[in-house]
């Protein structure tokens, strides 16, 4: 029985070092179907005499585990003693966060200075109608301005497949200008709106070009909007997206089907001291006005196209577009 006993301490003594939870070792040693009780339980088949001593010499170990037990509860870094396991003064590990990709931030600050110039944010289907994506946006089949932008065709549906379109051709959006038709169908004037969203390109990619990118789409019709009020939307927006490196803006003729004029719009960087082109833009054509069902004269607007990633390479000083969608970890993990 003596050996017992001893035994158990050891063992006590040895879970006591390895720092086993206060709970456990309760339970193991001093609960119910614990080894002290076990202990208890084998008195009877003792003869009397032994049965005093063994009787004191298990109270004994109870009190010392009960104590050791109590003490470690009172004075919690008892249990730290050992330094190998826990090193209270050491520097606590970084916790790695998530964070949003550049271009989403940069996205997110367009749309919160539109959003305050009192322009709705919505979004449109990234696989798009040839109507939308053309001929409502005045080039019809055929015409050579069709070149402007590569496209993606999408394979027609096949005879097991639910055709999306009334068999009309489906392709991946070349630009987010079909968002324009889209909404003025269902809406009437005064309007304001962005539509950031994802386009592509059937194009070789380089630095500077990749066969998907980001625009965001702005359009602003109402029965008289002109080219001042376009020229001071935009100077507010790039004020407020560049702040001191803005330097002035300039537009230059250029050409869309759907506007007319048209123009390029350029902003002065005073970082590096140049001119940079970051948006097509216009004001709407009456053919697309016609397609969306106005009738002629009764609205007016202008519409702009912003390349995001443009201006993300511009903001952040990021020299290869492919970079954004080339999920490298070690580029991500800058911003
Ligand atoms: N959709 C045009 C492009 O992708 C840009 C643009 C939008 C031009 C709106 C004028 C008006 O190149």
């Amino acid at each position: 029985m003596q050996q017992e006993i001893q035994k158990i301490k050891k063992l006590f003594l040895r879970d006591c070092k390895a720092q086993k939870p206060l709970k456990e070792l309760e339970i193991q040693y001093l609960g119910r179907k614990g080894f002290i009780h076990d202990l208890t339980k084998t008195l009877a088949s003792l003869p009397a005499d032994k049965r005093v001593l063994a009787g004191k010499a298990i109270n004994e170990l109870k009190s010392f585990v009960l104590q050791k037990i109590e003490k470690a509860k009172k004075e919690p870094h008892e249990l730290l003693k050992s330094p190998a396991r826990v090193d209270v003064s050491l520097p606590g590990k970084r916790v790695v966060k998530g964070h949003l990709h550049p271009l989403t931030l940069i996205q997110d600050q367009m749309v919160e200075i539109f959003s305050s110039l009192n322009f709705s944010v919505l979004e449109g289907p990234e696989v798009e109608t040839e109507f939308y994506n053309f001929d409502a946006l005045n080039i019809p089949a055929h015409h050579p301005a069709r070149d402007l932008w590569q496209t993606f065709w999408l394979k027609p549906a096949t005879s097991n497949q639910q055709p999306a379109t009334n068999g009309e051709a489906l392709l991946l959006r070349t630009h987010t200008s079909p968002m324009q038709v889209r909404f003025m169908e269902k809406h009437q004037p005064p309007l304001r709106i962005i539509v950031p969203g994802r386009v592509f390109r059937y194009e070789a990619s380089d630095a500077t070009h990749d066969i998907q990118f980001y625009q965001l789409e702005g359009l602003m019709v109402d029965s008289q909007v002109s080219i001042a009020n376009f020229k001071a939307v935009i100077e507010t927006f790039f004020k407020r997206l560049f702040g001191k490196e803005f330097g002035g803006m300039r537009l230059r003729p250029s050409f869309f089907p759907f506007t007319e004029p048209s123009f390029e719009v350029d902003f002065y960087w005073t970082r590096k001291e140049r001119w940079l082109e970051v948006m097509g833009a216009g004001m709407v054509h009456p053919n697309v006005f016609r397609a969306a069902g106005f009738a002629p004269g009764e609205a007016q607007g202008f519409a702009f196209g912003l390349g995001i990633d443009r201006v993300a390479m511009l903001k952040y000083g990021i020299p290869d577009i492919r970079l954004f969608y080339s999920g490298d970890l070690r580029f991500i993990r800058q911003f």
